[in-house]
This record gives structure tokens, sequence and C-alpha cells, in this order.
């Protein structure tokens, strides 16, 4: 089955969807859409596709089965609402770029409506679809890390001062206190979530450096967040938007310890390392321990991730997958956004501990049994 396929937001990211769908052979790319008509119109003579300058006229006009949300905004979610609300009420599927929003009332609504209407909420959160994270799940799977025992995650921005500018005055971030966790923070939730499941309590403390204060950019754009898991596993959570330059596991490092192994992915698409426990009868000493397996994908764009994840929810789609099995729904998104206001709530009450708003049950599909 074949998808037709309509983007929303010809900028940087919704020319990579674009390129995506028509690469993949599961949707046919039919139209494009911003309400910038030079936009609009330049990715329309680039794909070979129809243009519109408005969505209420692009879905008056296309058959569409799938409507794909690149519109970004203020905290690089605030536009997203609208055009996913408009394109569910009119009967389409949407996959929507992270963070499902910026407002997590609109994000709660987002997914209500999608369940309504019985159709496919999808999100771009993309750094699980990977040959990486694809072993770490099949490590999972064959009992080799056993029962968890923590997370370590960093995930953010390179940098330091001597790099740093503020321009104030008006782009998506100026004037938005926690647009970094807002933004990004879908991210490294979604995997600590993907590997370790639902987050329980979190307890979050957050800064900005004293070159951002003098500048007056409010931001905060350090976080380290503290979780525990419905499992009982505990998390830490490293990010920060270009503050200082991280170490060990460079821009990206997830780290899962378990009572049989622990795995370590780097750089996201590059590499695993498989760290098994000592066997039984095994003794080593202090700085020893069993020879790790390290598998090296030899892939370093990390862009891979973007096809690699629209054409998992062109499948899910095109298979009809219950709506429980959509991989990274718009439930998840929201669960990482609840997990995003619970760090902003326990940061603004001085580090305490705050349990997220419980997610909507899952509905489970009785064809599915
Ligand atoms: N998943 C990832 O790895 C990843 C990486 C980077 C960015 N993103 C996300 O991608 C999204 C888009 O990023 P970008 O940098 O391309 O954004 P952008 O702001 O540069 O472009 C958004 C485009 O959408 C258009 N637009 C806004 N509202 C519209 C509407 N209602 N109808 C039609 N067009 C509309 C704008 O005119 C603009 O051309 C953001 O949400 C961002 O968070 C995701």
């Amino acid at each position: 089955m074949t998808l037709r396929v309509g983007v929303v937001g010809m900028r940087g990211i919704g020319d990579a969807h674009a390129q995506a769908h028509s690469r993949d052979q599961l949707a046919k790319l039919v139209a494009v859409c911003d309400v910038v008509k030079d936009r609009a119109d330049k990715a329309a003579a680039k794909f070979g596709v129809k243009a519109y300058h408005g969505l209420g006229e692009m879905l008056r006009h296309e058959e569409l089965d799938v409507v794909d949300v690149t519109t970004g905004g203020p905290e690089n979610g605030g536009w997203h609402f609208e055009p996913t609300m408009q394109a569910l009420e009119a009967g389409r599927n949407v996959l929507v770029e992270k963070p499902i929003s910026n407002d997590i009332g609109e994000a709660r609504e987002m997914v209500r409506l999608a369940r309504e209407k019985d159709l496919y909420l999808g999100c771009n959160l993309n750094h699980f679809f990977t040959a990486p994270a694809d072993r770490a799940r099949k490590l999972m799977d064959e009992g080799k890390i056993g029962e968890q025992v923590y997370c370590l995650h960093r995930m953010g921005f390179i940098g330091g001062e001597a790099g740093y500018s503020y321009g104030g005055g008006g782009g998506n971030f100026d004037g938005f206190p926690y647009a970094h966790l807002k933004a990004f923070l879908a991210h490294p939730f979604s995997l600590m979530r993907h590997f370790c499941g639902d987050v329980t309590h979190v307890q979050a403390f957050l800064d900005r450096p004293s070159f951002r204060r003098r500048a007056g950019d409010l931001m905060v754009s350090v976080v380290s967040v503290h979780v525990r898991f419905e499992s009982g596993a505990v998390g830490y959570l490293f990010s920060q938007r270009g503050d200082a330059t991280m170490g060990l596991g460079g821009w990206w490092s997830f780290e899962l310890g378990g009572t049989r192994g622990t795995f370590c992915i780097e750089n996201c698409v590059e590499k695993l390392t498989y760290y098994p426990a000592p066997a039984a009868g095994e003794q080593f000493g202090l700085g020893a321990q069993p020879a790790p397996v390290v598998t090296d994908t030899g892939v370093k764009d990390f862009g891979a991730t973007f096809p690699a994840r629209i054409h998992a929810y062109l499948e899910d789609v095109a298979g009809r997958v219950p709506k429980d099995r959509l991989r990274a729904s718009g439930r998840d998104a929201l669960a990482t956004l609840e997990y995003t206001f619970a760090a902003i709530e326990s940061y603004e009450q001085g580090g305490a501990l705050v349990r997220p708003h419980p997610l909507p049950g899952i509905r489970r599909d009785p064809r599915a049994q």
C-alpha cells in the first residue's frame, strides 16, 4: 500500500521529511504547504509536487492519507497544535515533529483527538530508530541485560563561552526560559522511556552560566534531572545547550546497566558497546572486568535517523498496526513533555520531588489479542 503524503512547513526539517517520503516506497509525496508562498513554491518545484499556501486548501484539494507537520514555532513546537488538530479533524493521520507541542494542555488535546478519531498520531522521536538501538533492544530481549539497575544519559550541544553569541530580539527561543527543555528533552526522555519504561518520579536542577546572564539571555540551558522508573531502576539525564564541551561519549551517550550486563550507545547512530557482567565463579580485581563487545556501525550521519523513523511510521500506518502499537506515538511524545513539565515544576520548587502527570490509558485493540 502506498500512502499519499502532504508535508506542512517547508524549511530545513520539512525538506528532510519531504526527501524521505519521496524516496520511500511506502509513500507518495503529493503536496507541500507553507504559509510563506515562496518556500512552498520552491519545495514544490524541487519535489515535482503541488504547492499549497494554507493547510485548509491542501486538505480540500488532496486525498491525503498522512499529513506530516514540520512547522516549528516558538520553543520549536508552538506551531504544531493548529495544523495537527486541523488535519486530525479532517480525518487524516498525522506525523508531527518533536516536541509534540510547547504547551502541555495542547499536547494532551492532540493525543485525545487522535484517539477520539481513531487515527495514527506519530511523532518524529527519531533518536532510537537506529542500528545501535535495535541491537541494544535485542540484548535486552535475549536476557543479556537482566534486571535494570540504572541508566545514565547525556545529550546536548557542545560549546563554551567563546563560541556563545546572543542575538536577543525575536528567535524561537528568545524570552522563553524553558525553551531548551521544551524543544529538546523530547529526545533524551524518549530514549530513557524506550529502554527503561515509564518514569514515576522526577527531580531537577537547572541553571545558566554567567555569560548568558550578562547577555540578558533568560534560557536555563544546563539541565540535570534525576528520575525513578516504574521498574524501580534509577536514571540520570544531563543536557545542555552549548555551555560546555562534554567529554566521554561526546554530544550523545546512553548507558543502561543491568544485573547481567550493561550497554552503552555512543553518538546515536555510531557505536554500541556491551559489557557482560562477570559469570558465576569469575573473579575480577578492582579495575578489571570481562572484555566488552564493540559494534561500530560505520554510520556517522545523524541525518540517517530521519528516513529510518519516517519509514517506521509509514510501515505502521500502511500495515494498520493496532493504535497502541504505533511506534513513537503521540502518547509517547506526550510522556516526554509530561516529564519535561515535571522537571520544570521541580526546578521552580527548588528541586522538589515531582510525580509526572499520568498518561491517558491505553485502549487495547481486541483484534491484536
Ligand atoms: N527530530 C529531529 O531530530 C529534529 C531536528 C531539528 C528540528 N526538529 C524540529 O523540526 C521542526 C521544524 O524545524 P525547522 O528548523 O525546519 O523550522 P522552521 O521554523 O525553520 O520552519 C518552519 C516552517 O513552517 C512554516 N509554517 C509554520 N506554521 C505553518 C502553518 N500553519 N502552515 C504552513 N506552514 C507553516 C513556516 O513558514 C516555516 O517555513 C521543529 O519543530 C523542530 O523542533 C526536529
